[in-house]
C-alpha cells in the first residue's frame, strides 16, 4: 500500500484517481512515499525519510525546497500548463479593468443607493458617465515576458482581441517556440520590449534571474501610459518602485495577484489575493496531473513532468 500525505484541499477528481485499496491518502499518514500539496510551504519542515516524491499541484515551486530535495534524491513534480487557462483569463480581465472604467463606474453607481426616482437617476448617470470613459485593447501593444504555457495562451487570446503582441523570453524552449503564434514579435531584450508596449504581462518563474526584473531602471523604459499585469510572483516586481512610478505619473496602472502593504488602497493599483489559478477547472486539472505524475513514478518509475 502506497502512502501519500496531502496538504491543502486537493480536488476530489484528482484524489479519486488513487485506486482505493492500493493507496492510503491523508494528511496524517505516518510513512508517506509521496507528498501532494498546493500552496503549503515545505521550507524548514523535516521531510519524512520515506518520501521519494513531492508533487505540487500548481506551476510555481517556491513553496518547495526543490534543490535540497533533488540533491537528496527526492523527485519534485509541478503541473506546468494545467492552470494556464485560468491565469490567461485573469490577465484579460486585468487588462479590461485597467482600460475601462468598470471599477470606478461601479463605485460611483454604489453611491446612488439612496435615490428612489428612476428618471432622476438616469439623468445623473447620463451626465456623469463621461468620467468613466476608457480605451480599447484592440490596436494596443501587449508585451509578454515569459512565453511558456501561460504566456503563449495569453498571446493567442490577445491576438484574437486585435492587440499587437510582443514577446521576450531568453530561455524559450524549442517546444514552447513551436507553440507560439507566428504573429508574435519576438524582441531581443527586455528594454526593447518595455519601450514598445502599452500593456505588460509577466509569466516567468520567481528565480534569482527574475528577482526584481521590473525595478526603477526597467520601469524607466516604459511609456507613462502603460499598465503592468503581474499574475506571476511578487518577487519579480519591485513594488516600491512601481508605487513611485504610479505617483510620479510614469505608469498608469499596476494590476497584480500579490497585495503588499505599499500597494493597498492605491487608486492606480488593482490587487487581488493570489486568485490567478483559483478556478474549479484549474484546481481539478492540476490535481489530476499531479496524481497521474505520482502514480506513474511510484508504480512504474517514470518521471514525467506533464
Ligand atoms: C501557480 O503557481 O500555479 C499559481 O500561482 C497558483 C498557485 O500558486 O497555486
Amino acid at each position: 500500500m502506497y502512502q501519500v500525505r496531502t496538504y491543502n484541499k486537493i480536488s476530489d477528481k484528482g484524489l479519486s484517481l488513487f485506486p482505493a485499496g492500493r493507496y492510503s491518502v491523508a494528511e496524517d499518514v505516518s510513512s508517506p512515499e509521496a507528498i501532494l500539496l498546493r500552496s503549503h510551504k515545505l521550507h524548514g519542515e523535516t521531510l519524512p525519510e520515506s518520501v521519494i516524491a513531492v508533487a505540487r499541484a500548481g506551476a510555481g515551486t517556491n513553496n518547495v525546497p526543490v534543490d535540497e530535495y533533488t540533491k537528496s534524491g527526492v523527485v519534485v513534480f509541478n503541473t506546468p500548463g494545467a492552470n494556464a487557462n485560468a491565469v490567461k483569463e485573469l490577465v484579460l480581465a486585468g487588462m479590461l479593468l485597467s482600460s475601462r472604467g468598470i471599477l470606478q463606474g461601479r463605485d460611483y453607481v454604489a453611491t446612488l443607493g439612496d435615490m428612489t426616482d428612476k428618471g432622476e437617476m438616469s439623468k445623473l448617470l447620463e451626465a456623469e458617465k463621461k468620467r468613466f470613459a476608457g480605451s480599447e485593447l484592440a490596436g494596443k501593444k501587449l508585451g509578454i515576458v515569459g512565453l511558456g504555457a501561460i504566456g503563449s495562451m495569453v498571446a493567442n487570446a490577445a491576438l484574437a482581441l486585435g492587440m499587437d503582441v510582443y514577446g521576450f523570453d531568453p530561455a524559450l524552449s524549442v517546444e514552447a517556440a513551436w507553440r507560439l503564434p507566428s504573429d508574435v514579435h519576438r524582441m531581443e531584450s527586455l528594454q526593447a520590449l518595455l519601450s514598445e508596449i502599452d500593456y505588460l504581462t509577466l509569466h516567468v518563474p520567481a528565480i534569482d534571474a527574475t528577482k526584481n526584473m521590473i525595478n526603477r531602471d526597467t520601469l524607466g523604459f516604459m511609456k507613462p501610459s502603460a499598465a503592468i499585469m503581474n499574475f506571476a510572483r511578487d518577487a519579480i516586481v519591485d513594488s516600491e518602485a512601481v508605487v513611485e512610478a504610479l505617483d510620479a505619473g510614469k505608469l498608469r496602472n499596476y494590476v497584480c495577484d500579490f497585495p503588499e502593504p505599499c500597494l493597498i488602497g492605491h487608486e492606480k493599483v488593482i490587487a487581488v489575493p493570489h486568485i490567478g489559478a483559483s478556478t474549479a477547472e484549474a484546481e481539478e486539472n492540476c490535481a489530476v496531473m499531479a496524481v497521474n505524475q505520482l502514480r506513474d513514478y511510484l508504480e512504474n518509475g517514470n518521471i514525467k513532468n506533464s
